[in-house]
């Protein structure tokens, strides 16, 4: 069959307010045409983030309830530690209430100023925790990325050569070398096994860690075993464990492929790295067999890790996203192309061409979707990236729209009802204004900026 079905049945529901296009007109003024400060109860359907947002099966709601909530020592720490060493066999396992706390902790430790962190893309709160420790971030994903036409198929890898490059210049200053997988920031777009091995390569040739930011790494391990001809009789949990053999160290956010609703964890080899780890976690999150998470979570991490490496979801879930692309590059909407692990990317600029950069061309259309659809997606452009830390604007270099997919949570009729609500606003483009922004903090300004429509 050409169909390929959602792999569960739907046993409790939550209903969707309906709300019309008047409705959600004063609703976008009075939230300043911010889709940030609109009420989710406001929104038909929520694509603003996969994370966090997932949802959860009968077995990990039923693992909530053998949630053990002793301070120190409790099983649920064990079920947890045992479900990520099946799969990512690191010796130290620390959990963190979500992804960024991990990266927090590692780079407190590892960062400072001085040093320099390279990654294909940092994902926003990573560039984040590297930055506030004095240090600085550098992206070296491949020159394929910024095509957002090209059909490479793994835009999500390192440039090796130019990897090798800053580590010939200042290998002193490195202490680790990391890699995003999907590479959220670059449209979703994952990280060949190949790509993986090189990079591990360069690494040993300075003796350098590898760390892996494993957000949606199930979802890259299936671009993997489909797009890479050596893997596509190997199994995605082989896969998986073949990726983390390469690595020394991992974080993670539990809220993207493990299923759950919060949770996150450092994952390391290095004892004293781990031990100074711990004395941080102790600090910010809790002791080192809870770090900051309930029982009851750690334990619907653990079930949701066996559940995340079933290629009947992941069939289905990256076909999701490549249906929805498949249908818009059709129809005529500017979408990056291929399709990526967990949303799907609008070309803004693209869509509306007479909207410069510095009036926002990917806000313009996340509102205009909002207001035509109710469905919320998330700007990542000039509004996101914009701004510089003396208060100039340089634009981004892309103006994207990301409509994220929550796991498990909206049907086929629902992606068809987004295809729709695109390809309407894509034949309204020639008549769609930019925005100005009325008032902004000083950093990460679309959560909290004011907008006015021009
Ligand atoms: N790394 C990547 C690649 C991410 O996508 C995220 C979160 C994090 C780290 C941080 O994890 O949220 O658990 O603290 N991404 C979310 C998103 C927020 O919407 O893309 P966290």
């Amino acid at each position: 069959m050409k169909t390929i079905i959602e792999p569960f049945r739907v046993k409790m529901v939550e209903p969707i307010r309906m709300t019309t296009i008047e409705e959600r007109q004063k609703l976008l003024k009075k939230a300043n045409y911010n889709l940030f400060s609109l009420k989710s109860d406001d929104v038909i359907i929520d694509l603003l983030t996969d994370s966090g947002t997932s949802s959860m099966s009968a077995n990990q709601w039923s693992a909530l309830i053998k949630g053990d909530e002793s301070y120190a020592g409790s099983p649920s720490y064990f079920h947890f530690k045992k479900a990520v060493q099946e799969l990512m066999p690191f010796k130290h396992v620390i959990p963190t209430h979500q992804g960024r706390a991990a990266e927090a902790i590692l780079f407190s430790v590892i960062g400072g100023t001085g040093k320099t962190i390279p990654n294909n893309t940092h994902f926003d709160t990573t560039r984040g925790n590297i930055e506030a420790t004095g240090a600085e971030a550098i992206d070296l994903v491949v020159d394929e990325a910024k095509d957002t036409e090209s059909n490479y198929p793994f835009k999500g890898n390192m440039d090796t050569v130019k990897l090798e490059k800053l580590l010939n210049e200042k290998a002193d200053d490195i202490p680790i070398v990391m890699i995003t997988i999907t590479n959220n920031a670059g449209g979703g777009q994952p990280v060949s096994l190949q790509n993986i091995k090189d990079t591990k390569a360069v690494c040993d040739k300075f003796n350098k860690p590898l760390f892996i930011d494993a957000c949606r790494f199930a979802e890259n391990a299936w671009f993997i075993k489909q797009r890479e001809a050596k893997y596509k009789n190997v199994a995605v949990k082989d896969i998986v464990r073949e990726i983390f053999s390469m690595a020394d160290g991992m974080t993670m956010s539990a809220k993207k492929d493990a299923f759950a609703n919060i949770g996150g964890w450092l994952a390391l080899n290095d004892d004293k790295l781990a031990e100074s780890a711990r004395n941080r976690l102790i600090l910010t999150e809790g002791f080192p067999t809870y770090g900051g998470l309930a029982g009851r979570d750690l334990e619907a991490i653990a079930v949701g890790l066996s559940e995340v490496v079933d290629e009947d979801y992941l069939a289905y879930r990256i076909r999701t996203i490549e249906y929805m692309v498949e249908a818009l590059d059709k129809a005529g909407v500017p979408v990056v192309k291929p399709a990526g692990g967990h949303a799907v990317f609008i070309d803004a600029r693209k869509m509306l061409p007479h909207i410069p950069p510095l009036e926002y061309p990917g806000h313009a259309v996340a509102v205009g979707l909002y207001e035509l659809g109710g469905i919320r997606g998330c700007e990542i452009g000039s509004v996101m990236f914009g701004l510089n830390p003396d208060g100039t604007q340089t634009p981004a270099a892309l103006e994207l729209v990301r409509l994220a997919m929550p796991r498990r949570v909206y049907t086929q009729s629902q992606a068809d009802y987004i295809i729709e609500c695109a390809i309407a606003l894509k034949e309204k483009a020639k008549d769609m204004r930019g925005y100005a922004i009325t008032w902004q903090p000083k950093a990460m300004r679309h959560f909290t900026a004011k907008f006015a429509q021009l």
